[in-house]
C-alpha cells in the first residue's frame, strides 16, 4: 500500500507540521555527539522551505516522562538546524501554549519554527486526543519524517493523523524502502548483531528474528539476561529479571531451528560503572560477584568477527559495550571495523550505533546508515508500523 508523500501535494503557503526524529545523543554537558538524525531530516525541511511552506517542526528528545528536564530542551538541536539550514529556526520554550499558537500564526512562507521537546508533555506518550487535536490545529498538513519513532503510538505520531491530511517525508520513505528490500532481497547468511542497553525493547523482537536471520551475535547490556538464563552468574551486570525465562525459550528455539544465537565467551568486567574503574577480562563463568560486564572480551570479538566475515547481509543495532569509555570500547570498535572488512551488504541502525561508527571513522564504508533503532527491529520482525499505517494512501 503506497502512502502519499510531500511530492504529491501542493505545500505552498500551507502550514506543515513535520514530526521528525531529532532524538540525538548528548554528552554530559548537553552537546550533540552525533548529528546524523538532524542531517537526515534536512531534505524534507529544505524541500518545504524551497516550496514556500510554513514549517512547524517537532520531535522528542530522550525520555523525560512527561516532565520538564532542563538538559533535554531542544535548544542545541535548534542551533544545529540553524547551522545546516543557514537560516533562523524559531525555537519555542513550550510544547503547546497561546504563545506557540501566536508564533505559528505569524509564520511566513519558508519560515521554520521548532516546538519544545514533545515528551515534556505527558499527553504525547498517552496519545491524548485533545493534545493530538491541538497539535493538528497548528497546521494544514502533517508530515511524518520520524522513521525512528514510527513504532510509537504517540500523539504526534498517530493521534494527529485523525485531524489533518497526513503524509510521508523523504526520510521515512527512504528508510522504509531500504528495510523492505533488506527483508525481501537479503542474501544469506544474514547476520544480526544486537547490543545496547534498551533491553526490553530488543528482547521482545529477538524471537521473531528467527524467521528471517541465520545468526545473531549478542553483546552489550542485553546479553547478560541471556547469559543468566543459561545459568551464568553475571554479578552486577544489567539484568531484566522478568525476561530470563523468555531468553531461555528464545535460545532453545534458535537451537531447534538449527540457527545460531551466539553469546559472549569472555567479558570485560569493571569494579564500578565508571570511566576509570579497575577492569579485567574474564571467562563468562568467572564474573566476580560485585563486578559488572561493560564490554565483550577478545575471544568473543574473534568469534563474532568470523561470523561477520562469512555473512552476505549484516544488520547491526546496539554497541557491544560502553564504547564511550576507552577501557570498554574494544568490542564495539572491532565489530565496526570487521563489518567494513566484510563483503556483506550492511545496514546499521540506532543512535548509539551510529555514534560508534562515526567515532571509528567507518561510516563511509557502511552500506546504509539508518536513523532507526528499535523501529528497525520491529520492521525486521514484520510488524506493521502504526505511525505509517495512520498516513493516507495514494
Ligand atoms: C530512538 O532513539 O530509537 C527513537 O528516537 C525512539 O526513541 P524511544 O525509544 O525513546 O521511543
Amino acid at each position: 500500500m503506497e502512502k502519499k508523500t510531500i511530492r504529491d501535494i501542493d505545500v505552498k503557503n500551507k502550514r506543515v507540521f513535520v514530526r521528525a526524529d531529532l532524538n540525538v545523543p548528548l554528552d554530559d554537558e548537553g552537546n550533540i555527539t552525533d548529528e546524523t538524525r538532524i542531517i537526515s531530516s534536512l531534505p524534507t525541511i529544505q524541500y518545504l522551505i524551497k516550496n514556500n511552506a510554513k514549517i512547524i517542526l517537532a520531535s522528542h528528545l530522550g525520555r523525560p516522562k512527561g516532565k520538564f528536564v532542563e538538559k533535554l530542551k531542544m535548544d542545541p538541536i535548534a542551533k544545529a538546524l540553524e547551522k545546516h539550514l543557514a537560516k533562523e529556526v524559531k525555537k519555542m520554550d513550550q510544547v503547546m501554549s497561546s504563545k506557540v499558537k501566536n508564533e505559528v500564526r505569524k509564520l511566513k512562507s519558508g519560515d521554520v519554527l521548532l516546538l519544545e521537546n514533545l515528551r515534556f508533555d505527558k499527553r504525547e506518550r498517552d496519545n491524548d486526543n485533545d493534545f493530538s487535536k491541538e497539535l493538528a490545529e497548528l497546521a494544514d498538513v502533517y508530515v511524518n519524517d520520524a522513521f525512528g519513532t514510527s513504532h510509537r503510538e504517540h500523539a504526534s505520531m498517530i493521534g494527529i493523523c485523525k485531524y489533518i491530511p497526513s503524509i510521508m517525508g523523504f526520510l521515512l520513505e527512504k528508510e522504509l524502502n531500504t528495510f523492505f528490500s533488506l527483508l525481501k532481497e537479503s542474501e544469506h547468511p544474514f547476520v544480526v548483531i544486537l547490543g545496547g542497553s534498551k533491553i526490553s525493547d530488543k528482547l521482545g523482537v529477538v524471537r521473531n528474528l528467527l524467521k528471517v536471520v541465520d545468526t545473531i551475535l549478542a553483546g552489550g547490556g542485553m546479553c547478560y539476561t541471556f547469559l543468566k538464563s543459561i545459568g551464568f552468574e553475571i554479578g552486577k551486570s544489567l539484568l531484566e529479571e522478568e525476561m530470563i525465562e523468555y531468553c531461555k525459550q528464545v535460545l532453545d528455539e534458535f537451537r531447534n531451528e538449527g540457527k545460531k544465537f551466539l553469546l559472549p565467551e569472555d567479558i570485560v568486567v569493571a569494579e564500578e560503572f565508571k570511566k576509570d574503574s579497575v577492569f579485567k577480562t574474564v571467562q563468562i563463568d568467572k564474573i566476580p560477584k560485585d563486578w559488572l560486564g561493560l564490554d565483550i572480551g577478545q575471544k568473543t570479538i574473534d568469534k563474532y568477527k568470523d561470523e561477520i566475515l562469512k555473512a552476505k547481509t549484516i544488520f547491526w543495532n546496539g554497541p557491544m559495550g560502553v564504547f564511550e569509555w576507552e577501557s570498554f570500547e574494544k568490542g564495539t570498535k572491532e565489530i565496526a571495523i570487521a563489518i567494513t572488512e566484510s563483503k556483506a551488504e550492511s545496514v546499521v541502525g540506532g543512535g548509539d550505533t551510529i555514534a560508534a561508527i562515526k567515532k571509528y571513522n567507518v561510516a563511509d564504508k557502511i552500506g546504509y546508515i539508518s536513523t532507526g533503532g528499535g523501529v528497525s527491529l520491529k520492521f525486521l520482525e514484520g510488524v506493521k508500523l502504526p505511525a505509517v499505517e495512520a498516513l493516507i494512501n495514494k
